[in-house]
């Protein structure tokens, strides 16, 4: 794993989006693999004015994203669809066709997580995966567990996330208790990763992730057995490294 440390988060932004705009000016054509939350946000916003002056055309880019939670459509303010339109896709020039997010207003887990990974198994591996982390470790909604995950499929959220994600909705009544994500081993076939993350609440998960045992109990801890991976993290989130 290489570590490249940022004063701050917005130093981790700039980073993030030069690495992500990078693949893009040198594959035009490349697969993202996007993520939600609160830490690309400032990534996307960059990528988004380098975009408005014309250093980046994502016109043939291709993008899917890690995870959706279940019962939410596209139209949903909470779903990660709309959070990938709103934020990011709704203000560059990507052909949102080529946008992929797991179907959360499919109910028929078993269909909907097929669905994707015959989707993904047909696009390739990815170029790059844009990562964030949980508190939990956890790296799309791979929450810890028993064993590491494959293919996409149907979690049962943890009670920390539940809290975490909450202050995203009115309450916490709201939180969707289950949600369709990539597998670890779709994750861990793109090409390169790169994992964002930024302040103290971070920093035993990122510490975990660098240092730690690989283990499912930690599901960032994989990232260690990739061959080529950036952990792109601030101060604070570094400060128990
Ligand atoms: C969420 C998402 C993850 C995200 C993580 C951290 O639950 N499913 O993809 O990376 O938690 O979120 P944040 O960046 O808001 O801290």
């Amino acid at each position: 794993m290489r570590i490249i440390r940022c004063k701050d988060y917005a130093d981790m932004s700039r980073k993030t989006a030069n690495i992500i705009s990078a693949q893009v000016i040198l594959k035009p054509n490349c697969k993202l693999g996007l993520a939600t939350g609160t830490t690309p946000i400032g990534a996307y916003e960059q990528l988004i004015k380098w975009y408005e002056k014309g250093d980046v055309d994502f016109s043939e880019v291709s993008t899917y994203n890690l995870d959706e939670y279940l019962g939410l459509g596209g139209d949903h303010p909470q779903s990660y669809r709309y959070f990938m339109n709103d934020t990011f896709f709704d203000h560059i020039n990507i052909d949102k066709t080529r946008t992929h997010v797991p179907d959360g207003s499919n109910l028929d887990a078993e269909a909907a997580c097929a669905a994707y990974d015959e989707l993904m198994a047909a696009a390739g591996p990815l170029d790059l995966q844009l990562l964030g982390i949980g508190r939990n470790g956890h790296v799309g909604f791979n929450e810890p567990g028993e064993s590491f995950s494959k293919g996409t499929h149907c979690v049962e959220l943890a009670q920390s996330t539940i809290e975490a994600n909450s202050r995203l909705f009115d309450s916490i009544d709201d939180v969707p208790r289950k949600a369709y994500s990539m597998g670890v081993q779709n994750i861990m076939s793109a090409k390169t990763i790169l994992v964002a993350a930024s302040g103290a609440d971070k920093a035993q998960a990122v510490h975990d992730m660098i240092y730690g045992p690989v283990s499912p109990r930690c599901t960032a801890s994989i990232l260690q057995l990739h061959a080529d991976c950036f952990v792109v993290a601030d101060e604070a989130a570094l400060s128990l490294c």
